[in-house]
């Protein structure tokens, strides 16, 4: 996610502000009001993947990537700010944190029914992205993969394509459809992008993580029907996220 990188906001929660960013329809806030579970189920996720040193992502569709983990720290966002300092979102629930730089190697494979943001849109077709050192090097496909390829190189900027956050999500209260149902301007997808079992992924700025890349291009790809795996253990098959 993006949204703490501001200066201003910096600074307040540096001095112990707290800040709660809620942008999605009273109906969806309702439902998605956040709960002592959602942040219990978040820092037990955290937990493990704070000591894990590579996630690797597979998917019937082809995706097969390796990110290294490690050097930055962890983004638990379970929709409230019970201590100082603290920024997150209404509604939420999920986890991530940042790729090592120049670590992603790989391929990753948007099938029909993952999601690009801010597009907000459902890909109809295939999308192979290859990733090598830790930047998108291809994106290939039809149409969408056309629309994704303009849209990213408007930005003039190689730095739009370096890996930005990766986790995944453990809101079982989020729906996969939801966005569907809502105009582009009535929503910014906090469904799909905490959808219980989806793997987010994004690309572009680290700033927020604490690093230098403050690029303006950043797309969250929220996923279906992953596998991820911390050192070889299981977080998510197939899309079904893994408790307990
Ligand atoms: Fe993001």
């Amino acid at each position: 996610m993006g949204g703490r990188d501001d200066g201003r906001l910096v600074s307040n929660l540096a001095a112990g502000g707290r800040i709660l960013l809620a942008v999605e329809p009273p109906e969806i806030l309702v439902r998605r009001t956040p709960t002592m579970e959602d942040r219990t189920r978040v820092l037990a996720a955290s937990a493990k993947l704070q000591v894990a040193k590579t996630m690797h992502v597979s998917s019937a569709a082809g995706t097969d990537v390796t990110f290294a983990l490690g050097d930055y720290p962890m983004l638990e966002e379970y929709g409230f700010v019970d201590a100082p300092g603290r920024w997150d979102h209404w509604p939420s629930g999920f986890l991530a944190t940042w790729s090592n730089e120049g670590s992603a190697e790989g391929m990753i494979v948007l099938a029909p029914g993952d999601i690009l943001l801010p597009q907000k849109s459902y890909v109809t077709a295939p999308i192979t992205l290859r990733l090598a050192g830790g930047y998108v090097r291809a994106i290939e496909g039809g149409y969408e993969a056309g629309h994704l390829r303009d849209y990213m190189e408007s930005f003039g900027d190689p730095e739009a394509y370096a890996v930005s956050h990766i986790g995944w999500g453990l809101q079982w209260r989020a729906h996969w459809s939801v966005m569907g149902f809502y105009d582009r301007e009535a929503t910014i997808g906090m469904d799909p992008r905490a959808c219980a079992g989806n793997f987010l992924w994004s690309t572009g700025p680290n700033n927020e993580a604490g690093g230098t890349r403050d690029t303006a291009c950043h797309i969250d790809i929220p996923m279906c029907g992953c596998t991820v795996r911390l050192d070889g253990e299981a977080v998510v098959v197939d899309g079904n996220l893994v408790e307990g």
